[in-house]
């Protein structure tokens, strides 16, 4: 009987997606979850013929040509696929999947808590109480901004963003939202869609970022679009944290403009500006978007899939390169 294929996963995964590795391949676990040098990753995946990928792992130009001797397919434990160099997979031959739609609801739980998060004071009220200095009530304790009745801009109304809405309607919010090109009438639901953000910015009183981390989006909330508006607004990012000039958010919430903001990513991640958590008007969690049990073990099984397709000789469903 042939050996059953060998995959390289790089990070500890849920156990019932351990196990299904465990049946059907020869998986090189990471049961310590330690993260791989660039250099051990490649070392590690001479013995492999898939990887196991997530987005802790950065497989440039330069990494995708030393694997390509033998790593056949890379299934990424993840929706966002900015840690592959795509172009030089495919100049490779080398196979790459994601995992979409299984993380959109918690994703948008997520940046619910973000939007709440941020326009409800809860990090500093958290942090007051924790430090035992909370002493009395006022009616003028500290007051957020109520978000019934206001409007959500949103960039990116993809799967995620499509949720996000859903839930904000719940909320009582009014939904407008900038893509590339207009959704239909049900995936929009009523949302009102503006062709340039020039249009979309002005209207934004909250502001959602879904948009995935490309060239083209780097750096795009950018002190410009940041003048473009309302005063006061509250912006939330659980997308990438480098569709985001730190630096001009940093002077955005220092000066007001922006009131507060909900951040679930950052540029640098682990490492975040000492600014943000030194800021009052900041509600910070480290990169959590999808980190719930049942997304957990969906983007697993999802990554499963479209390993096993490769291997049977089909197309897997999720192929991005
Ligand atoms: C994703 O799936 O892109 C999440 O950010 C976790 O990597």
């Amino acid at each position: 009987m042939s050996k059953n294929p060998t995959v390289l996963v790089t990070r500890k995964l849920p156990p019932a997606v351990e196990g299904r590795l465990t049946r059907d391949y020869e998986p090189h676990l990471n049961a310590q979850d330690r993260l791989y040098s660039t250099e051990e990753l490649i070392a590690l995946a001479k013995d492999a013929q898939a990887l196991f990928a997530t987005h802790t792992e950065h497989l440039s130009a330069d990494v995708m040509a030393q694997l390509s001797g033998t790593i056949k397919v890379i299934a990424n434990f993840s929706v966002g696929v900015d840690h592959c160099d795509l172009a030089a997979a495919k100049k490779h031959g080398i196979i790459v999947t994601n995992t979409p739609d299984v993380l959109a609801d918690a994703t948008a739980e997520l940046t619910m808590l973000l939007i709440l998060g941020a326009a409800r004071r809860a990090s500093e009220g958290e942090r007051l109480i924790r430090a035992r200095k909370w002493d009395t009530w006022s009616p003028m304790f500290m007051l957020g901004t109520q978000v019934t009745g206001k409007r959500l801009g949103i960039i990116g109304l993809g799967r995620i963003g499509q949720v996000v809405a859903q839930r904000a309607r719940g909320f009582g919010m009014e939904i407008h939202y900038h893509n590339r090109s207009r959704l239909d009438a049900a995936r929009e639901a009523g949302a009102l869609y503006h062709d340039t953000l020039d249009s979309l910015l002005p209207q934004s009183e909250f502001l959602a970022l879904h948009c995935p981390n490309t060239p083209d989006t780097q750096n795009l909330f950018n002190a410009e679009r940041i003048a473009q508006l309302p005063d006061g607004a509250i912006v939330v990012n659980s997308a990438r944290g480098n569709i985001v000039d730190e630096d001009a958010l940093i002077a955005a919430l220092r000066s007001g403009k922006i009131r507060a903001a909900g951040l679930d990513v950052y540029k640098d991640e682990p490492y975040i500006r000492r600014e943000f958590a030194e800021l009052d008007n900041t509600f910070l969690l480290p990169h959590l978007g999808s980190a719930t049990h049942e997304t957990r073990d969906a983007m697993g099984f999802r990554a499963l899939d479209n390993l096993d397709a490769v291997f049977a000789g089909q197309e897997p469903k999720d192929r991005v390169a």
